[in-house]
């Protein structure tokens, strides 16, 4: 009989002890070891059914053909901006995001869109019926691709060899187990090695796979952190359930930028891809309402203008409340304080809501400027002229400290029909702004910012 041999598993970071542990001294997480038995051949590597390994020599780099490679074309604007133009070939591609936020159905639309290319969807969660069901809502063009539903990494290879694709899904990578490993499918050890085997497969044969994963209610990959180490590319799929708007982001990337965002909108047959992001914006009329400003964002390389919602009311409690939405909570008492300390304002005994409207998130510090004025605007009730909008960092001293691409942020709010724009006031040394028809008004402080918004 095998021998069996157990071991405690972080399922937060992967560390392993073998003492049941309360503490993780990897993660500093409580409560997360779980037993987990490992029978002696699972240390054997898996086999991959037929699918030989080559192996490799080393080489000396100067001799190392590189023959360009092209990159899939996923048929998908926003999907191939995060990648960094395509997919690679022999590339591992998480994609992770919380339950019902759509991954199934843009992966599910992408691959169906992709013609010439032989693909195998293999998906644990649905069976074939259903995921037919899905593709009838998507209404592809013409494409193909061939659906298993299948749990096992066995069972995996050997429709891999039989079919021998192009592209290969797995949705998702937590339903998938191997016989060599005993604990349960979405454990650590499971994700692990399935992962690790999949990556062998990729590396050896240079087929692209696409791997779904599942967020944990921290909000990281499940099974985790070793899951990121493994793949080349980690896209997280995110949005607000109530919201129509899903942000596609680049968290880890070996073959282009992490910087690039794309935006689409769940739709009733499927995602919509969001090309012009400054549309999330443009339905919207805020004409004569206080606590609203413009803000011009820049993700990745696209500049968009967003809308800051605020409301500012005397605290019916004694603590006042503080929430936000779509922006960091600690940034914001941040600048409520620079609000009360530099500039005077008599926030502390003031409820202040937050929120960036559709449901997005930005990281862009460029916003604060926006912030502070939706929240100053609804602090004095009086409404910030339409066809004005603003970029700028706010500093801990009350200073608009400057900002990168102002020169796009500048031409997209032109084109978008503004008139009148606030941005730092080091800025427009170097900078070609010739035939620009719009208002720049410079600022350095936050009071300046205020004098020109409110005091006509
Ligand atoms: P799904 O792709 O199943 O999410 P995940 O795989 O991330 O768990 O998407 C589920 C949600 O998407 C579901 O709540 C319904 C919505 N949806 C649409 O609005 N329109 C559509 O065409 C499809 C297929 C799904
Ligand atoms: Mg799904």
């Amino acid at each position: 009989m095998a021998k069996t041999k157990s071991v405690y598993v972080c399922q937060n970071c992967g560390n392993d002890s073998p003492k049941w542990i309360g503490k993780c001294p990897s993660c500093g997480e409580w409560n997360t070891y779980v037993e987990e038995i490992i029978s002696k051949e699972s240390k054997q590597s898996i086999q991959l059914a037929g699918i030989q390994v080559t192996k490799e020599k080393p080489v000396l780099i100067s001799q190392v053909e590189t023959t360009e490679e092209s990159r899939i074309d996923t048929h998908s604007g926003e999907l191939n901006r995060v990648l960094g133009g395509g997919l690679v070939p022999g590339s591992l591609v998480l994609i992770g995001g919380e339950p019902g936020i759509g991954k199934s159905t843009l992966v599910l639309q992408v691959v169906l869109n992709i013609r010439n290319k032989k693909i195998l969807y293999i998906s644990g969660e649905e069976s074939v019926k259903q995921i037919k069901l899905r593709a009838e809502r998507l209404n592809p063009d013409v494409a193909d691709c061939y659906v298993v539903s299948e749990t096992s990494l066995e069972q995996i290879f050997v429709h891999i060899s039989n079919i021998n694709p192009d592209l290969v899904v797995v949705d998702s990578i937590q339903t998938v187990s191997t016989e060599t490993i005993e604990s349960s499918p979405g454990s650590v050890s499971q994700v692990r090695e399935c992962a690790a085997a999949l990556l062998k497969y990729c590396k050896s044969s240079g087929i692209p796979v696409l791997l779904i994963g599942h967020i944990n209610k921290e909000g990281s990959i499940a099974g985790p952190k070793v899951l990121e180490h493994i793949v080349d590319t980690v896209l997280q799929f995110e949005g607000d359930q109530h919201y129509m708007y899903r942000i596609l982001r680049a968290i880890k990337n070996r073959f282009g930028s992490t910087a690039e965002l794309g935006i689409f909108e769940m739709q009733h047959n499927g995602l919509r891809e969001v090309n012009n992001p400054s549309e999330l914006l443009l339905s919207q009329n805020h004409e004569g309402l206080s606590g609203v400003a413009i803000a011009s964002a820049v993700e990745g390389i696209r500049p968009f203008l967003i809308e800051v919602q605020s409301l500012v009311s005397s605290a019916a409690y004694g603590t006042p409340q503080r929430s936000s939405t779509g922006f960091d909570l600690r940034r914001l008492n941040m600048l409520l304080d620079v609000l009360e300390k530099r500039v005077g304002f008599k926030l502390a005994q003031k409820d202040v809501f937050l929120n960036i409207a559709g449901g997005i998130k930005v990281n862009d510090p460029a916003i604060d400027l926006a912030v502070i004025s939706a929240i100053l605007s609804s602090n004095v009730d009086i409404a910030i002229e339409k066809h004005v909008c603003m970029a700028g960092e706010v500093g801990l001293s009350g200073e608009i400290r400057p900002i990168n691409r102002i020169e796009q942020r500048i031409r997209e709010a032109e084109k978008l029909g503004f008139t009148k724009m606030i941005i730092p006031n080091f800025d427009l040394k170097g900078l070609n702004l010739g035939n620009i028809n719009m208002e720049i008004i410079r600022v350095k402080k936050v009071e300046e910012a205020f004098r020109v918004l409110f005091k006509k």
